[in-house]
């Protein structure tokens, strides 16, 4: 039997082991974004350390300002051949918060295996699928190749980030202080889907962000609406008209200067997508949608790949309780972020928002702004031989041609590899469309575990040859 056979022999034998593993992770309650949980994600980052300095790496937390960092070296010195490539592996420890709770069918934090509606094995949890089963798949396959063989078949440094869905700010000073530690040949991120469940994907681009929160302020107070209303600047219409002066009628974002730096898809790239065969109508359909809600003039695919967007996710104002209340609010906020492509700049994009807003607001009216972050956009290099061989290998794994398909979500570390580390980067990842990620009743498809899991024991032993 080869090397591999007899790895991807033993992920199998170790499978209950390695799945509850898994469950442990699962348990912690590692949302990054809300301080409370701040001891939570230590806890994750610990536990990571300890699994990893268990499999001969050599790992530590690394605390920062926000929540800590994990990072594990396996280079020669711990067993790896002399020569071979150096991979950086990047997955996040931190998930989003689980409101609202009372969707949830099970507990968020109560992992278990079920079988879903269709007859699927999967596993339940917040963070099942983005991002610790994911970055799961790559541990659980070191570990057979060193439970298996006495080592790694290449040299192996990894990074895992505590921060990843809260806009990543520790990151930039992170990678600009440690930048020799992690400098390598080149990156291999978890943190994406396959194109379906039988056909495994290879990300070739990711879109950007700008995370924005805007705050109106008006009266000293909360006014009654008979007494003051009239008169008194009401904070939540004025946020009312920002918001809904953001799009004109054809879904156009109207910010100033917004759409320098997008160029169109070429026509060979666009050819490629059709080529994909995309079925508008189960995507939207399977979230109870029919029409297309985006730029008028571009294919769903367009609208969610290679466009950008301006979205409110969250507005706050007034009274929300039960009952009735008759009143004027002192503030109204709404937290907005823009998705961004091509060559756009997160901080021009700011400054045109923060420019629409001032340009709107009524005499007795303040803005206040709040900068939760933001990424440039980035498009990997597809002409690597590590990408060949990464593609052969999966084909091995799933018996399909690999898609090259392109991520409308952001992993705000893409681009900083190749900005601060100048490194590409490989985007594999085994999560899918219906995994439910940042929504309730998260999961993550049994077999997206185990064969992701084998997928990465032929990715590195590929990336070795
Ligand atoms: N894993 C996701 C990115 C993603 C989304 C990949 C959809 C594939 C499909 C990642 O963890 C994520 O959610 N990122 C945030 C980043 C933000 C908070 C800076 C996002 O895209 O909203
Ligand atoms: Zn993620």
């Amino acid at each position: 039997m080869s090397k591999l056979n007899a790895v991807l022999a033993h992920i199998e034998t170790d499978m209950g082991a390695s799945l509850n593993r898994l469950m442990e992770l699962l348990r912690i309650e590692s949302i990054s974004t809300d301080p409370e949980y701040a001891g939570q994600c230590r806890i994750a980052a610990d536990w990571l350390v300890e699994e990893l300095d268990k499999l001969g790496f050599r790992a530590s937390r690394r605390d920062t300002t926000g929540h800590p960092m994990v990072v594990a070296h396996y280079d020669v010195g711990d067993g790896a051949p002399e020569g071979s490539p150096h991979v950086l592996f990047y997955g996040h420890y931190d998930v989003q918060p689980v409101d609202p709770l009372d969707l949830w069918k099970k507990p968020p934090f109560e992992p278990e295996i079920y079988e879903d509606a269709q007859g699927r094995k999967v596993i339940h949890g917040r963070g099942s699928s983005d991002d610790k089963g994911q970055l799961m798949t790559f541990v659980e396959a070191c570990r057979a190749w060193k439970q298996q063989t006495g080592h790694l078949p290449c040299r192996v440094t990894i990074l895992f980030e505590g921060e990843e869905e809260s806009g990543s700010p520790s990151l930039v000073p992170f990678l600009e202080a440690h930048k020799d530690e992690l400098s390598t040949d080149f990156a291999l991120i978890c943190d994406t889907t396959m194109w379906d469940e039988q056909t495994p994907a290879i990300s070739t681009s990711l879109r950007g962000m700008t995370e924005e929160e805007v705050i109106i302020k008006a009266a000293s107070r909360d006014l009654h609406s008979g007494f003051y209303g009239g008169p008194a600047a009401n904070p939540i219409r004025v946020l009312g008209k920002i918001i809904g002066d953001m799009h004109d009628d054809e879904g156009k974002v109207t910010l100033e200067g917004f759409y320098e730096g997008v160029a169109e898809v070429p026509d060979e790239l666009k050819a490629q997508w059709d080529d994909l065969g995309f079925d508008q109508v189960k995507f939207l359909g399977g979230v109870g949608l029919a029409y297309p809600a985006g730029e008028v003039g571009y294919s769903v695919l367009e609208q969610k790949w290679s466009r950008p967007t301006a979205e409110v996710n969250g507005i706050i104002g007034g009274y929300t309780g039960e009952g009735f209340k008759t009143v004027i609010p002192a503030q109204a906020s709404a937290k907005i972020s823009f998705r961004l492509v091509g060559k756009q700049d997160p901080e021009k994009v700011r400054s045109a928002f923060r420019a629409h807003v001032n340009a709107r607001l009524p005499k007795d009216c303040e803005a206040e702004f709040i900068n939760h972050g933001g990424s440039p956009a980035i498009e990997f290099n597809i002409d690597k031989p590590e990408l060949k061989k990464a593609t052969a290998a999966l084909k091995d794994e799933w018996q399909k041609d690999t898609a090259l398909i392109a991520m409308g979500g952001s992993i705000p570390i893409g681009g900083l590899f190749q900005s601060i580390l100048d490194i590409d980067s490989l985007l594999i990842g085994f999560a899918h469309a219906d995994d439910q990620i940042h929504s309730p009743n998260e999961k993550y498809n049994l077999e997206s575990f185990t064969k992701g899991t084998r997928s990465w024991a032929r990715i590195l032993a590929a990336l070795a040859e």
